[in-house]
């Protein structure tokens, strides 16, 4: 499984905390009696990294009991019932590879945005598809990112020998759109945004990045990443796609992981310039996965619950916005499922001091010392989350 490294996994499932396959195997972990090495290797068998877990709490799907699990980008509210009732009906037939639902999903965001089949693509969750833009384009040159961004596609590219020049932000957190443009030359062969930006939350004006989008894109392909689009105060002028239907040099990436509550599916796709698009299919790896693929396909046509997650992901954001303010802390604008702001303190200890009240948050992003990250949880669990907060700020 890929892990996030700017999204850790669950404490249960890190693998630096178990022993190797391999050493469990040879019985060469320390301290494994073999009492504990069978269960071990029942554990794996199970299909899991590693010790005995029992089955209701292995997994990065599975929550300790009584945790509050504000640290990553999830949507407590889905999926959409009406897609959980028509995965029961395929999952009997998953011996085969998925068919045409791969069509037939893709046939969906083509009427939506107005599109054709060849800007278009099918991935395993957005992450898959940055990552294959990034290596697809960062074998050819330098790739430009803003240094405080969602980074997980950066990193995997960087360990694989992409080059990634990281433009600071300005002063008011927002991503540098002129430094960016100053910084493509002839050496660059990506851009990278994030809009909305993870941690920030910020959302970039939407004409400022068309004419942007106008000045760079002729000259190198821009890649934007619009997970969190549906979530902001006006998804279409934010997004870029008008420019992608009028044939742009730009590549959108989306995800049914946010607002469809769909994160442990891996489902995500792309909008983009009919060559881009070509190369990045040739870059994804994985094989769809056909239950996922229905779940997005009936999700999408779920108009009440898409209004409903979005309706819950706003009024959870507020209160989470009104959490912080009540302690003389004003958060970042987010139009997105997630809260940052600077709370004045070391955001790693504060995060561990919540973690021990089993309210899980994030610490520190890029050098930002001093900046949490909360995502949004069920209303009742952000009601624990104000009051724990307001304790453990006062310690
Ligand atoms: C900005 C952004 N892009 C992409 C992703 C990856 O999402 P997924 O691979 O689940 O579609 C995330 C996940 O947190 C994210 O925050």
């Amino acid at each position: 499984m890929t892990q996030h490294p700017t999204e850790p996994m669950a404490e249960q499932t890190r693998p630096e905390a178990l022993p190797s396959a391999m050493a469990l195997l040879s019985g060469r972990a320390a301290g494994v009696s073999s009492f504990n090495r069978r269960r071990a290797l029942q554990g794996l068998v199970m299909g899991t990294a590693g010790l005995a877990l029992s089955p209701l709490t292995m997994g990065q799907v599975e929550i300790p009991p009584g945790q509050i699990r504000l640290m990553f980008n999830e949507n407590p509210y889905g999926p959409s019932p009406k897609a959980l009732a028509e995965v029961a009906k395929i999952l009997p037939k998953t011996s085969y590879y998925p068919g045409a639902i791969e069509d037939d999903l893709m046939g969906l965001f083509m009427a939506r945005h107005q599109l054709d089949r060849e800007q278009v693509f099918l991935a395993s969750g957005s992450n898959e598809g940055l990552q294959a833009a990034m290596m697809a384009f960062g074998k050819h040159g330098k790739v430009i990112s803003p240094t405080l961004t969602y980074s997980d596609h950066l990193h995997y590219a960087e360990k694989l020998g992409v080059a990634v020049h990281r433009v600071p932000l300005r002063d008011d957190m927002a991503i540098d759109l002129e430094a960016m443009a100053r910084a493509v030359d002839d050496s660059v062969s990506l851009v990278y945004l994030c809009n909305p930006n993870n941690p920030t939350g910020m959302a970039i004006d939407g004409d400022e990045l068309r004419s942007f989008c106008r000045e760079v894109s002729p000259r190198v392909p821009i890649l934007i990443d619009e997970a969190y689009n549906e979530l902001t105060d006006k998804p279409a002028y934010t997004s870029m796609v008008d420019l992608v239907r009028g044939g742009a040099n730009i590549l959108i990436t989306r995800t049914f992981s946010k607002i469809f509550g769909m994160a442990g599916l891996r489902v995500g796709y792309g909008m983009g310039h009919p060559d881009i698009v070509s190369v990045v299919n040739d870059n994804v790896m994985a094989w769809r996965n056909g239950v996922g693929l229905y779940a997005a396909y009936h999700s999408y046509l779920d108009e009440d619950f898409i209004a409903f997650s979005r309706d819950k992901i706003l009024q959870g954001r507020e209160m989470v916005n009104a959490t912080f303010r009540r302690h003389g802390i004003e958060p970042l604008p987010s139009q997105t499922s997630f809260v940052y702001a600077d709370i004045r303190r070391d955001a790693d200890v504060f995060k561990a001091k919540m973690a021990t009240r089993n309210i899980k948050i994030r610490g520190i992003y890029e050098g930002y010392d001093t900046y949490s990250r909360v995502s949004m949880g069920r209303i009742e669990e952000l009601e624990i989350f104000d009051r724990v907060f307001a304790e453990v700020y006062a310690s």
